[in-house]
């Protein structure tokens, strides 16, 4: 059985000291640190850039898991890589060239995702799925933490299960926004690869220890 992967969101962190937040992530066993990028232009929101991912870069050796919600992401996906990110994902809704954007993180040595909002339906993705390392289902609309769940969001992820089954593809599937406590065993009952958790992650409600494998 393929291991279930916990992304906890440092949205939702302690800006004051997100080394130790990096610290309480590894000490809960999680798998993978997911940072969101915002523009304020693409999502009504500003988070960080650049700069905070090369800083925090030597204090884990957990994998970056860079989620852009950013325009014109071609521009930027070199420097997030220098920076030290290990999975880049971009959203399908802004970009033309998805393919060529996949090939361009590629060719940087580091792994491609692609986004979609909850409005954009799993067929628009169907000529990428081949090429691409992780496809992430977003379950809010994208911007703030915090937000709840939208239920119908989660259909999305057995069709991917079976589309990657029937054609032999390999990504992971990855699942963001209003995760918590009260929902996470059916979220997993979808078959999801990758939990990303911001708000229930750090205030404690997700009780991830009850479901880490
Ligand atoms: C939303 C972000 C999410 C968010 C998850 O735009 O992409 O990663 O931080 O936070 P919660 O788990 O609080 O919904
Ligand atoms: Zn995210």
């Amino acid at each position: 059985m393929k291991k279930l992967l916990l992304a906890p969101s440092i949205l939702s962190a302690d800006f004051t000291a997100l080394a130790s937040s990096i610290k309480k992530i590894e000490d809960a066993a999680a798998d993978w640190i997911h940072i969101d990028v915002m523009d304020g232009s693409f999502v009504p929101n500003i988070s960080f850039g650049q700069p905070i991912v090369k800083a925090l870069r030597p204090v884990t050796k957990l994998p970056f898991d860079v989620h852009l919600m950013i325009n014109n992401p071609e521009q930027h996906i070199e420097t997030f890589a220098k920076a030290g990110a290990d999975w880049i994902t971009f959203h399908w809704e802004n970009v033309i060239h998805c393919h060529r954007l996949v090939q361009q993180i590629h060719a940087l040595g580091k792994k491609a995702g692609i986004s979609i909002v909850p409005s954009t339906p799993v067929s628009a993705l169907e000529a990428v799925l081949p090429y691409v390392d992780l496809i992430l289902i977003m379950s809010v609309n994208p911007g703030f933490g915090g937000q709840k769940l939208i239920e119908p969001c989660l259909h999305k992820i057995p069709e991917l299960v079976r589309l990657r089954e029937q054609n032999g593809f390999s990504y992971l599937i990855s699942v963001d926004g209003g995760v918590n406590g009260e929902n996470v065993s059916r979220v997993i009952e979808t078959g999801v690869d990758v939990i990303v958790s911001g708000s229930a992650f750090f205030d404690g409600s997700l009780h991830w220890e009850k479901y880490r494998q």
